[in-house]
């Protein structure tokens, strides 16, 4: 039977968020490989694939302030300049999984997805549904956007994905970043900060108080922004469950995409 299963590499681990314009290319073919072993062993599986812009977008993005809004030639400009940053990342993401045999096909968000105010109103979904019955894997990412109040903005992967998932159901989401899953505190400058290896109605209103944002440059909030959605996601889809992995734990990935929750990190169920 079918299986399908969303899946986010963070910008953080596909990128060197510290120095602009900085791909890990080989960390992209190691979790490019973990994702082609796990279609290969498991037909049934069908992936939405999505990546973050890291020290791509958000420092452009930063520069021009595209996601408060976009009005002034200068600022359309930017808008320009981070659409082009964020393909320039994707088209390395892309070529990196078609040569390790899985069969990208990139459909940019800022051509599916306009905004309103900055929150997703309409994204074309059948372009990703078409992609899925043909047995392509449709890839998308952190983008920029129309947006009918702010004339343009940026929309994370997390927002594309949490959109997709209000229509297509999947079983699973896993989230890969730089950190293994959620902490009470920012790891990467707290090393006593405690991961949380679930989160559900019993603990996320402690949990919550204590998410970290993020260190470097990141324009759609960090790893609270990104935790809140995937846990409004799960309150309304109840059979969720969203995975937060390290992708530089070599097999996590791999492990993750069979549902294997032995792959570290935090999931969010239950809620
Ligand atoms: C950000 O997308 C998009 C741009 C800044 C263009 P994400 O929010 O999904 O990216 P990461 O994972 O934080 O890098």
């Amino acid at each position: 039977m079918d299986e399908l299963v969303f899946l986010k590499l963070g910008g953080s681990v596909i990128t060197d968020k510290a120095r602009p314009e900085t791909a890990r290319p080989q960390v992209i073919a190691a979790l490019a490989g973990e994702v082609a072993q796990a279609l290969a062993e498991r037909p049934g599986l069908k992936l939405v694939l999505g990546h973050g812009s890291g020290s791509f977008g958000h420092v452009v993005a930063r520069r021009y302030g595209t996601r408060q809004g976009v009005s002034s030639p200068e600022g359309w400009w930017g808008f320009a300049q981070v659409a082009a940053v964020a393909a320039r990342l994707n088209r390395l993401v892309a070529d990196t999984f078609l040569a390790a045999g899985v069969p990208v096909w990139t459909l940019p968000p800022s051509a599916l997805a306009r905004c309103r105010s900055g929150a997703l109103i309409s994204l074309e979904t059948a372009p990703v549904e078409a992609a899925l019955a043909h047995g392509l894997t449709p890839l998308l990412y952190g983008d920029v956007a129309l947006d009918d109040e702010l004339g343009g903005t940026i929309v994370s992967t997390e927002e594309v994905l949490a959109w997709l998932a209000r229509r297509l159901h999947p079983v699973r989401i896993v989230l890969v970043g730089e950190v293994d899953g959620v902490f009470e505190g920012d790891p990467l400058r707290h090393s006593s900060a405690r991961p949380v290896p679930q989160i559900s109605a019993a603990n996320w209103a402690q949990v919550r108080e204590r998410l970290g944002g993020s260190s470097t440059p990141d324009v759609t909030g960090g790893m609270r922004a990104k935790v809140e959605a995937m846990v409004h996601l799960v309150r309304e889809q109840p059979g969720l469950r969203v995975h937060l992995i390290s992708g530089k734990r070599a097999g996590a990935l791999q492990r993750a995409l069979r549902g294997e929750e032995t792959a570290g990190g935090t999931v969010i169920w239950g809620m």
